[in-house]
């Protein structure tokens, strides 16, 4: 499978220092963004202020993934900040269409996200609305949890049905992902990996993420 592209998150990064941490992996293609409300999960991280300044000193696009509560008044901040892609949750979207193509007509590449407990079938009609499909490999809110097994089935669902009706996304997994569940994922389909602790947590991140990114050829 060729273009698949890993984006370390830097939730597990310094708070007090995430452009220095951003400047750590140099050779990351994307960082992913971790936007927590207090209210849709239970933690709380970043607002449009921080995506902002990422934005200006990171030389990489901005993934950003928002775990907020009503993301259609939200998310269109996130593409002024400067974010490249945009991914709400649709168990919190109104309207995933609607803000789907607000994302869109504001210039980001949207994209939409399913907790582990969320099917895909409902919204196989709406995948050409968007770029990119996340599809949880755990419950969000937190770095550092284990890979649930039982999302993979709907990785290899999702690519199914994208490719049935000749969509093409980017379908991206996150959580749990590392060395050793990447490959797994790899195999379902998926071809974007988020990466926090797996890559924070060695002692050089760049360096990290150099391994991992071997693993694109599984
Ligand atoms: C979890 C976040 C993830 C998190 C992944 O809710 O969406 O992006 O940073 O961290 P790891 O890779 O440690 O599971
Ligand atoms: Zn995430």
């Amino acid at each position: 499978t060729a273009d698949l592209q890993i984006t370390p998150s830097i939730l597990n990064a310094d708070p007090g220092a995430l452009g220095a941490e951003v400047a750590r992996i140099p050779s990351a293609d994307l960082v992913h963004v971790d936007v927590m409300d207090n209210h849709f999960v239970p933690n709380l991280t970043f607002g449009p202020a921080m995506v902002e300044s990422l934005a200006r000193s990171a030389s990489q696009p901005l993934d950003c993934h928002l775990m907020i509560e009503d993301p259609d008044r939200w998310a269109p901040a996130y593409v002024e900040a400067g974010g490249t892609s945009i991914t709400f949750h649709v168990e919190a979207a109104a309207a995933p269409v609607r803000l789907a193509r607000e994302i869109r007509a504001a210039g980001g590449r949207a994209g939409m996200a399913l907790r582990p407990a969320t099917p895909v079938e409902p919204y196989a009609d709406l995948l050409g609305e968007l770029d990119l499909l996340l599809v949880m490999t755990v419950e969000p809110g937190f770095g550092g949890q284990k890979f649930l097994d039982l999302c993979l089935p709907k990785v290899r669902r999702a690519r199914q049905l994208a490719d049935e009706r000749g969509v093409e996304l980017r379908l991206q997994v996150d959580g749990g992902v590392s060395l050793e569940t990447i490959g797994r994922c790899a195999e379902a389909g998926a071809d974007t990996f988020v990466a926090g602790s797996a890559v924070y947590g060695a002692d050089d991140p760049d360096a990290m993420y150099a391994v991992v990114e071997r693993e694109r050829r599984y």
